[in-house]
């Protein structure tokens, strides 16, 4: 536990399992009080409850392809908590199986798009007012490597489009929140064993969980707007 982050607020979407949860689970252990953002309350409330200390952890709905949805959950959390230190856009599919960038449809595109892409720029938007009341609020967007130049696929098409307009926002956002002092990073997991990544993939959920963990607590500000894999720049 870190004296100096304990109390400190944070929240992550797409808290209830996988990469989500450990960065919930790594927070807490820092010393952060977490709000677990769930698509359903029942489901962050169901977390909440595998958590080692629920004591220190808040259930929040958001959907974060529902502006509503992302309204609402912005509005009750300003009546709970008076700043947010750390915002981790986490909430992400990969719903590409069996498509490729020759047959896929308008509709898959906007569903990834709007879920890994357009979602965490309307939550940073959202949560902006809590974020603007910390001393120097940190914002994570959990990315890729599929959303680099080098590691677009022509088989995985709406997730490498979604992530690299991510990985887009993450610079642009660092640049706009630069005068409040509000630092914006991206990083990659690496290939993790969820739900998402499947059963044979190497790493745990915390191996996946810990550079979006040390960005939230120890990088350097100065590293706004750069991409990071295993607390290590990588290229965009
Ligand atoms: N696993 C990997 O190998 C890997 C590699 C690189 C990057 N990543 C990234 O890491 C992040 C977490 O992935 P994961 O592996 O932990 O996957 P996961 O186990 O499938 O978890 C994804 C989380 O996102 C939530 N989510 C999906 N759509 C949402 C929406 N519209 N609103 C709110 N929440 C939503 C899911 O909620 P529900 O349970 O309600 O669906 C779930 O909690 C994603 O951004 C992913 O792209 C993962």
């Amino acid at each position: 536990m870190n004296v100096s982050l304990q109390g400190k607020q944070a929240i992550v979407t797409g808290g209830g399992k996988g990469i989500g949860f450990a960065i919930c689970q790594g927070l807490l252990a820092a010393g952060f009080e977490v709000v677990l953002a769930a698509r359903s309350l029942s489901q962050a409330k169901a977390a909440i409850e595998r958590l080692p200390s629920p004591e220190k952890a808040r259930p929040i709905e958001i959907d974060v392809t529902n502006d509503t949805s992302i309204q609402e959950a912005a509005a009750a959390l300003r009546q709970q908590v008076h700043s947010l230190d750390v915002l981790i856009n986490n909430a992400g599919v990969y719903p590409d199986e069996g498509v490729n960038i020759l047959t896929i449809s308008r509709d898959l595109l906007d569903l990834t798009m709007n879920t890994n892409a357009f979602g965490p720029i309307q939550v940073v938007q959202a949560f902006l007012p809590l974020l603007e009341k910390a001393p120097s609020a940190r914002i994570v967007n959990v990315s890729s490597g599929y959303g680099a130049l080098d590691g677009l696929s022509a088989d995985v098409p709406s997730y490498c489009l979604s992530k690299l307009t991510l990985n887009g926002a993450t610079i642009m956002l660092a640049k706009a929140l630069q005068p409040q002092g509000i630092s914006v990073f991206a990083m990659c997991p690496g290939w993790v064993r969820t739900d998402m990544g499947g059963a044979s993939a190497p790493r745990s959920p915390e191996q996946g969980a810990d550079t979006a963990i040390w960005l939230a607590t120890e990088a350097s500000p100065s590293l706004s707007g750069k991409f990071f894999r295993d607390r290590k720049e990588i290229s965009y």
